[in-house]
């Protein structure tokens, strides 16, 4: 392993103590190590450093912290491999997935680099001729983030690259189950040059305590979230109090469409990638399907086939393309889910079996409809339920009867109804004959109750940014 990576790990362990958190391997259940807790005022402490860091850094140039950014940006692509390795041990994504999250992490910090030299005003015509008006942006102050352990680095990355560029500092608190590779990600900016005081990552064994004191202290101006609906809307009612700027990238129940016209061969594939993603361990997953009657037998027969050629195991061996679930809640959830939809009438056409540990074979449903418990439910595992539609105005309705609206993907060959579809469906983000939609350059985000804000794209750096208005008199 490289040293750099190497040597993070290791200074940001501990040994085993009964204020260590230990971090497992969800392929194993091993202790990979132990990471300390730190205590409720070290957090505050660690929050009057990061103000102070924040007012130096606000006052370099945008230049100047572009090229740092850069250099943590050149550190992650260097050290890819370890970091992609640090992350399937704790998150259990097979390796080709993890390398992936890790470029994909990295794609952030690259952009923002760039953006930080974007951070544009306006000049706007007075109503009145003895006035001069324009606009400046400047940073929120100190942001933080608490991040899931879905996605170990690309959404620590997704948050701190704009933060840092905007000229904010940052403190991370990410998921208890996968802090390793928030560690290392963190030591690669340091090493880049960002003052270890401007990114601190901060864990505690209880995720609520951080989350009381990053929601409630004065001194943070911005909180980021990417995790349940559930506890984003608690995150919520705490920052109120203090007023903060938020942004809430919350859970998903992303219906995938596949018309009667559709390139059926092209939708199974789509399908695949984006169902089973981090074994369906995503926000964006495609959590129900809805095929065209016509071509429903078809598209259930090939996606079938597919699905029960990918290889079930620990991410670390070649060929493995589903790993574990995170932990023992997830899976009995999964299992769960499984066990009601099949006591409300839907039919296991392939997997529903626990494999051992924590791995659940990946499933497919059918006989599936809209009444059933599945449909509404963000099912976070790799399960995929079917359900037949008739014409376009019914599955309009049906795939808007949720409460939330972050990903939603359709497949169509004819423009007009892929204009239309796209125009009609309430999500933020829309795939049209595409299953994988993430990337760096567009604005990744939700509607409804999957939150607020966008991450990545032009619009990213500005959920850091102020925008103060001046008024110049007198002329
Ligand atoms: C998520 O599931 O929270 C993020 C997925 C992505 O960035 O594609």
């Amino acid at each position: 392993m490289d040293q750099i990576v190497n040597k993070t790990l290791l200074q940001s362990t501990c040994d085993s103590s009964e204020d260590a958190i230990a971090v497992l391997n969800p392929a194993t259940n091993e202790v990979l190590a132990y990471i300390p807790s730190v205590p409720t005022e070290g957090i505050v402490g660690q929050i009057e450093k990061s103000k102070k860091a924040q007012k130096a850094w606000q006052e370099r140039s945008a230049s100047e912290r572009s090229i740092i950014l850069k250099r943590w940006y050149d550190l992650v692509v260097e050290n890819s491999d370890d970091l992609a390795r640090i992350m399937t041990l704790e998150q259990g994504k097979p390796l080709q997935e993890a390398k992936g999250e890790v470029m994909y992490g990295a794609s952030f910090i690259q952009w923002f680099a760039e953006e930080a030299k974007r951070t544009y005003g306006d000049t706007i015509p007075s109503p009145t001729s003895n006035k001069r008006l324009m606009t400046i942006k400047q940073p929120v102050g100190v942001a933080a983030a608490i991040t899931p352990w879905n996605f170990p680095i690309a959404m620590i990355t997704r948050k701190a690259a704009p933060a840092l560029a905007a000229g904010c500092s940052f403190i991370i608190k990410p998921a208890n189950q996968t802090p390793l590779s928030a560690y290392a990600v963190a030591e690669l900016a340091y090493q880049a040059g960002v003052p270890r005081d401007l990114l601190i990552v901060v864990n505690n064994h209880s995720s609520v305590s951080v989350g009381d004191i990053l929601c409630t202290h004065n001194d943070i101006k911005k909180l980021s979230f990417t995790g349940s609906t559930q506890v984003g809307s608690h995150l919520l009612k705490q920052t109120a109090e203090t007023i903060k700027k938020t942004s809430m990238e919350l859970g998903g129940n992303a219906p995938f469409i596949v018309f009667d016209d559709a390139d059926i061969d092209a939708a199974v594939k789509g399908a695949v990638a984006s169902k089973f993603r981090n074994a369906g361990q995503t926000c964006v997953c495609a959590n129900r399907f809805y095929v065209q009657e016509t071509v429903y037998d078809e598209f259930v027969k090939k996606f079938a086939a597919a699905v029960s050629e990918m290889k079930v195991g620990n991410g670390t061996e070649p060929g493995v393309e589903i790993g574990p679930l995170i932990d023992a809640k997830a899976k009995d959830s999964v299992l769960s889910y499984i066990e009601t939809a099949k006591s409300q009438g839907a039919k296991v056409i392939l997997g529903g079996e626990d494999l051992g540990g924590l791995f659940v074979s990946p499933t497919i449903l059918t006989e599936v409809t809209q009444d059933m418990d599945i449909v509404q439910t963000e099912l976070f595992g790799p399960i995929a339920p079917i359900i037949r539609f008739k014409d376009d105005d019914e599955l309009v309705i049906k795939a808007n009867d949720t409460i939330y609206g972050l990903a939603s993907y359709f497949y169509t060959n004819k423009l007009n109804r892929a204009f239309t579809i796209a125009e009609k469906l309430e999500y933020g983000m829309v795939g049209i004959n595409e299953g994988i939609i993430s990337n760096e350059v567009a604005p990744f985000g939700g509607v409804k109750q999957s939150g607020f804000g966008r991450e990545g794209a032009k619009q990213g750096i500005d959920e850091y940014l102020n925008i103060k208005y001046l008024c110049f008199g007198g002329f």
